[in-house]
């Protein structure tokens, strides 16, 4: 098949783990007889220094013309002054609103043999398998009001957390789909103690859950939620939240698995298609990314994990091109790659075969190209 995929490595690590990436996807393309055009373009702190905006509209078209997005990430010291008023940052969040991206899957899976790597204790760790859905286009992030005052009485600051019944149905229903197809199990958090939207968010819950009988939906307090995840992460199958409690626990979650540099995401305009099927070539492009940042304190010195680039790719190939394939290509030469020791250094233990950045992207794309089709 032939895709148009749009590059936007975006700052700092993301630039070595993207180019690794499409080393890797070029194997495929190879093996399997694709052809992908990819198509770069300048986001976040480097187009902030190039075009004085973190997505210059040539970046935001190239983005909307293509079939799917491979992003890096955004981000850097030199960018960071809090009364600055752009940041890298707001690519991602421009790019999220713009291609009406609102449901955003992070599976949190552990590697058997990762586990010496996570500060939990082998026990907590068995049968590790969740994904979250964080609703990506509203919330927090987004609502309005939000700015900076001033008064007599000093500086003042103000973000809306808002939502309509149907952003909370819609990212709902892709957590249904998404657990039916999995264990059956849902966790809703919210915190309805406490917060209005969060009563909204329960009800709408609920009433999304008649479609999915066979799901079993358990209303959890968000608070709460942060304590299970860390005392019995294997509870989880699918968790659903809104956009800010959903970016934390994240963050929380990935340090389950030891590093965060093994964890993908994909943030979609629809439910993913079932297995088998591709999405419509019509349809807005989705956007895959790691994780991880733009770790400004490796970043050039081609050290960086880049698995959770690879697997963001294979979960383009997944949802975005019906390639799945393809897409177990990938993951099977990561399984293999880790199952032999070789690692990169944030995962690496005394006796495993340490690799740069682009030592492994050489190492997955080299099984790919000279294995049979798996
Ligand atoms: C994430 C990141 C982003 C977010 C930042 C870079 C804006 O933390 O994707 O989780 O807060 O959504
Ligand atoms: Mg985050």
């Amino acid at each position: 098949m032939e895709a148009r995929v749009c590059v936007l490595a975006g700052d700092g690590v993301g630039k070595e783990v993207t180019t690794e990436s499409m080393k890797v996807l070029e194997a495929i393309c190879k093996k399997f007889d694709h052809n992908f055009e990819f198509i770069h373009a300048l986001v976040g702190g480097a187009a902030i220094d190039k075009y004085n905006n973190p997505i210059p509209s040539e970046s935001m078209n190239l983005a909307l013309g293509s079939d799917a997005i491979l992003f890096g990430a955004v981000g850097g010291p030199k960018w960071d002054n809090p009364s600055a008023d752009m940041r890298p940052e707001d690519a991602i969040l421009a790019l999220r609103k713009r291609l009406g991206l609102y449901a955003n899957m992070r599976p949190v899976k552990v590697y058997p043999e990762l586990i010496h790597s996570s500060p939990l204790r082998p026990e907590y760790l068995k049968d590790v398998d969740f994904v979250i859905v964080r609703e990506l286009t509203g919330g927090l992030y987004f609502g309005r009001p939000k700015r900076r005052s001033a008064s007599t009485r000093g500086r003042r600051a103000v973000d809306t957390l808002a939502y309509s019944e149907k952003e909370i149905a819609r990212v709902v229903r892709v957590a249904f789909e998404l657990a039916k197809s999995r264990r059956k199990r849902l966790h809703s958090l919210d915190k309805m103690n406490v917060l209005e939207t969060g009563r909204l968010w329960r009800e709408i819950a609920n009433e999304v859950s008649r479609d999915y009988p066979e799901v079993e939906l358990i209303h959890m307090l968000a608070d709460n939620a942060a304590m299970k995840i860390i005392t019995n992460p294997s509870d989880f199958d699918v968790i659903v939240a809104e956009n800010s409690i959903g970016d934390i626990l994240s963050d929380e979650a990935s340090v389950i698995t030891g590093s965060m540099g093994m964890l993908p995401s994909a943030s979609l305009a629809s439910s993913p298609p079932p297995p088998g099927k591709r999405r419509g070539r019509r349809g807005r492009p989705a956007l895959y990314e790691p994780i991880h940042g733009s770790a400004p304190d490796i970043a050039g010195h081609n050290v960086a994990n880049p698995v959770a680039s690879f697997l963001s790719a294979s979960l383009m190939l997944r949802w975005s091109f019906g390639l799945h394939e393809e897409a177990d290509e990938i993951e099977n030469a990561i399984n293999k790659i880790i199952s032999e020791g070789y690692r990169t250094v944030d995962i690496a233990g005394e006796n495993d075969h340490k690799l740069s950045t682009s030592q492994m992207g050489d190492l997955v794309a080299g099984i790919i190209s000279s294995g049979p089709k798996t």
